[in-house]
């Protein structure tokens, strides 16, 4: 059976933990594992911008031993100029592999169910999946593990990092909080999702309307864009002087509410001033230039797992 990476937790919390283990090694040994050597072809197709995702996909693909073929979304137009389903045959015939960056969720399932090859998501409108992976390993790097662990995301509950947040945290058993105003918290469904899994990992996932609550005791303070891809219409509510978010800002104030060795983490890219204060993300308590190199590690063995379980 292929395996593909579409949402969180298409990997169980026992395959989590093999990728993230894997991770460790290649971060250690970089071409220790050569699934690609070939060189095997893996198509990444952006169809939103990309800066880290494009990067850490063809380093990482090389590494393995393959061959990175970048697709521009606006050449391809996938669905557009020609269908999912076309598109997935001709690519399956050619690549080892497909990443991609869309905006539907149901497109990606749509290219995963007639590729025959591994798809992974590398961001849709719901989930950023292969970020949450690239965070589990820098969190255990920080704090030894992240079972048990306090995880408060602050800002806008409502999107993809928020909903990856949930449901990959609670596959590894911490206790996810994600803070949100009013109108922006999480698909119900994926909260759901997440508090089924927590309760067989020993976890807990919830949602807040209060920041202090959420940032309370929390050993990990995490923050995102309040203007997502594809949302940037609705720039002047959201990041306007009376935009609901204010309250969620990542202040060395809002800080004060978490642990003393709390470490601070942000998917970049960071709007200082607006999600996150200058003074923290630039301050002793962030690590988002870990996160940011970990996509790398994290990615490389996501894929070789995939490979190797298709
Ligand atoms: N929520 C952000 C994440 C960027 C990596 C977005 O979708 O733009």
């Amino acid at each position: 059976m292929t395996r593909h990476f579409l949402r969180d937790d298409d990997l169980s919390p026992a395959e989590q933990r093999e990728v993230l283990e894997l991770a460790v090694r290649l971060k250690a040994d970089r071409h220790c594992v050569r699934p690609l050597e070939g060189p095997r072809g893996v198509a990444v197709i952006f169809d939103k911008p990309t800066l880290r995702t494009q990067l850490s996909f063809s380093v990482g693909i090389a590494e393995l031993g393959g061959h990175p073929m970048i697709v521009d979304g606006n050449l391809a137009q996938v669905g557009t100029r020609e269908s999912i389903h076309d598109v997935a045959k001709v690519l399956g015939r050619q690549v080892s592999a497909i990443v991609w960056r869309t905006f539907a969720q149901k497109s990606l399932a749509e290219m995963a169910e007639h590729s025959g090859v591994p798809v992974v998501n590398a961001l849709t409108d719901d989930f950023h999946p292969c970020q949450i992976l690239a965070d589990l390993l820098t969190v255990t790097e920080h704090k030894g593990s992240v079972a048990g662990l306090k995880v408060a995301y602050v800002g806008d509950a409502a999107n993809n990092m928020a909903h990856s947040y949930l449901l990959g945290f609670a596959t590894a058993g911490a206790n996810i909080v994600v803070a949100g105003p009013e109108s922006y918290q999480p698909n119900p469904q994926i909260l759901e999702d997440a508090q089924r899994i927590a309760a067989q990992t020993g976890g807990s996932a919830t949602a807040s309307t209060d920041a202090v609550v959420a940032v309370s005791d929390a050993d990990v303070v995490i923050t995102d864009t309040w203007v997502s891809m594809g949302q940037e219409g609705e720039k002047a509510e959201r990041q306007g002087e009376t935009n609901p978010f204010r309250s969620f800002a990542v202040t060395a104030d809002l800080m004060a509410h978490a642990k003393a060795d709390a470490i601070v983490m942000h998917c970049l890219p960071a709007y200082r001033g607006y999600e996150i204060a200058a003074d923290v993300i630039d301050g002793p308590q962030s690590v988002v230039w870990d996160e940011a190199e970990n996509r790398l590690h994290a990615q490389k063995a996501l894929l070789a797992f995939l490979l190797e379980r298709s």
